[in-house]
């Protein structure tokens, strides 16, 4: 609760549908609302006019079942004394959209910010699911700063194939090996994968989509037990009810998305994002989200707070359970209840949508099924958090700790004389075209002592950065038992793979970064006590073959196919610092202006 509440004189609405200042514009703005048969007591009366920001459609698969949910957030917003008005947030489908739907978080950002700025709306429900929905509407709430409440759509059922759960995204990558080992043909490749998706919902792993949902629920954005329902099931409905039906309140509260979304907040998601082994592009969109907002968060942060907490979170791809399980243990209610049983919640004390402090609301809260959601002292592993890393290639790169197998671990980090660190020997691929091309061909000269390195794949040299940089070994390696090799790139990966890989390299080749300097056969040394990451080359070898790639015009990135490919790339900030437009973080609480 805010002491700050709203009169209906004060709604924003009003200076559209009841200013008796101008009463020629108010006509004007009213009658085109009435023409479907909204009534002046719906518009101009005592009710705040709810924007229910819809990113559900055909084009948007993950998120389409938000078109049916909405329904019931009407039937929330109504019964609570609101009107309702729908409208739609450009669409985002992380599977479908070229090159990829990462460029388009920061348009949907940008479009949904003059949706709520432009037009008579008081509060919004932010319609989240798949992976950028949610830092776009999230980050486009926190630029406005109107009453704002998020809804995930859910994740799909658990997927099934001869009795194992079949997690989506995640069984891409294991199947992609079955093919490349010739164990199942293409076909089989397409039945295996279908498996994954057996409902509505988005991904029912811990990818980037459950884990950003959980995060904007630990952020308190969400009502308490929201993000973890999943899509089909009843209590998906009812959530869609009351959250309709709080944001209402939220309006008569100004109870705002900068009172919610406070750094003490982000210090909790961070924490959480640990517990449930969440996704490598939470640090990209959190950094974006708290940019938006004023409030200070980097990779340091996520190294700071986040390296030292367990993993509860028993779920695909780091452990081996999916979304209905995850919901079943208590979702992210449980998974904050037990973090603050052992004193890892770094602020109880942080304020959510409904009112009460995230401690409030999920202290004593526990898991139901101590597999699925563990305890600190039953963790998966001790630290599960990011390394920020740093060397003389980058100055900022994500590793997931979390995901580092046994197999990797000794095959890599089993020198008792430095059990933390090695070195091998890089191959380099310019973009994931390059990549397909060469990997498999012997020429290329992949061992299993070398390192996979892929630039050209970050926000300016892939438009929007491509999730590329988890990179399978050859398929003569595969046959050969070695399932992965170490991977670095200034791209992303996906959040359902499971590679131990150095991500998000900042600033990246097409940006002046140091990895368009290296060669194949270069040695790099890779040392996780010391969170760094080296080329074996002096100083003066750098600066010459950087002398001669700037002789040589630069690094080359292929051109711009849309024009808002090039504004993109010409505006973009690197992805350690959240892949923002330059400038728009300077945009802050616009509704009021
Ligand atoms: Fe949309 Fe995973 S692809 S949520
Ligand atoms: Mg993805």
């Amino acid at each position: 609760m805010t002491d700050k509440p709203v009169k209906p004189e004060d709604l924003r609405s009003r200076k559209w549908f009841n200013n008796p200042d101008d009463p020629e514009m108010t006509a004007l703005y009213l009658e085109r609302y009435l023409n479907y048969g909204l009534t002046m007591e719906e518009l101009a009366e005592r009710k705040p006019i709810i924007g229910i920001a819809q990113t559900g459609s055909d084009l948007s698969p993950c998120n389409r079942h938000h078109m049916e949910l909405a329904k019931r957030v009407r039937d929330g917003i109504t019964a609570a004394g609101g009107t309702c008005i729908e409208f739609p947030v450009h669409p985002i489908q992380e599977t479908g959209k070229r090159p990829t739907a990462m460029l388009d978080r920061n348009l949907a950002y940008l479009s949904c910010v003059e949706s709520l700025y432009g037009y008579p709306i008081d509060g919004v429900v932010l319609m989240i699911g798949c992976d950028k929905t949610t830092p776009a509407l999230l980050m486009a709430a926190a630029t406005v700063n109107i009453p704002a409440i998020a809804l995930s759509v859910g994740p799909m059922l658990n997927g099934w194939h001869k009795g194992e759960r079949t997690g989506s995204g995640t069984i891409v990558w294991k199947a992609r090996e079955l093919l490349a080992a010739g164990e199942i043909d293409d076909r089989g490749f397409m039945e295996l994968v279908a498996t994954s998706t057996p409902s509505v919902g988005y991904c029912n792993t811990m990818g980037t989509a459950t884990t950003m949902n959980s995060l904007a629920e630990a952020l308190g954005m969400q009502l308490p037990g929201s993000a973890a329902i999943p899509a089909p099931y009843r209590e998906r409905g009812q959530m869609a009810y009351r959250t309709g039906g709080r944001i209402v309140d939220m309006v008569w509260e100004n109870l705002r998305p900068s009172d919610v979304m406070t750094r003490e907040a982000f210090e909790n998601a961070v924490a959480v994002c640990s517990a449930l082994g969440g996704s490598t592009n939470a640090p990209i969109h959190l950094n974006a989200v708290a940019r938006h907002l004023g409030v200070e968060l980097n990779n340091d942060d996520w190294t700071r707070i986040g390296h030292d907490v367990p993993l509860l979170t028993n779920l695909q791809p780091a452990g081996e359970y999916l979304g209905e399980d995850y919901h079943r243990a208590g979702g992210v209610p449980a998974v904050v209840g037990e973090l603050m049983a052992a004193d890892m919640l770094p602020n109880p004390g942080a304020l959510t949508v409904n009112g009460k402090s995230i401690g409030e609301n999920c202290g004593d809260r526990r898991s139901i099924s101590p597999d699925v959601i563990r305890s600190v002292d039953t963790a998966m592993l001790p630290s599960a958090g990011f390394l920020n890393m740093t060397g003389n290639l980058f100055d900022s790169a994500i590793l997931k700790t979390s995901v580092i197998s046994k197999e990797f671990r000794d095959r890599y980090l089993s020198n008792p004389d430095d059990p933390e660190a090695f070195e091998g020997n890089v191959v380099v691929f310019d973009g994931p075209e390059d990549f397909h091309h060469r990997i498999d061909d012997p020429a290329t000269g992949v061992t299993e002592n070398s390192v996979l390195v892929m630039r050209g794949a970050g926000p300016k040299g892939y438009p929007g950065a491509a999730e590329v940089v988890n990179m399978r070994p050859s398929a003569e390696l595969l046959k050969r038992g070695v399932h992965s090799l170490p991977c670095i790139g200034d791209g992303r990966q996906s959040g359902t793979s499971g590679s131990p890989s150095i991500l998000n390299a900042s600033p990246e080749a097409a940006d002046g970064g140091n990895l368009a300097l290296l060669r194949d056969g270069d040695r790099i040394r890779i040392d996780l006590t010391k969170a760094r990451v080296d080329v074996l080359l002096d100083d003066a070898e750098l600066a010459e073959r950087q002398q001669a790639l700037e002789a040589d015009g630069g690094y080359r990135s292929p051109p711009s196919q849309t024009p808002w490919q090039a504004i993109f790339r010409e505006k973009v900030e690197p992805l350690a610092e959240g892949m923002v437009l330059r400038g728009a973080p300077e945009f802050r609480d616009v509704a009021g202006k």
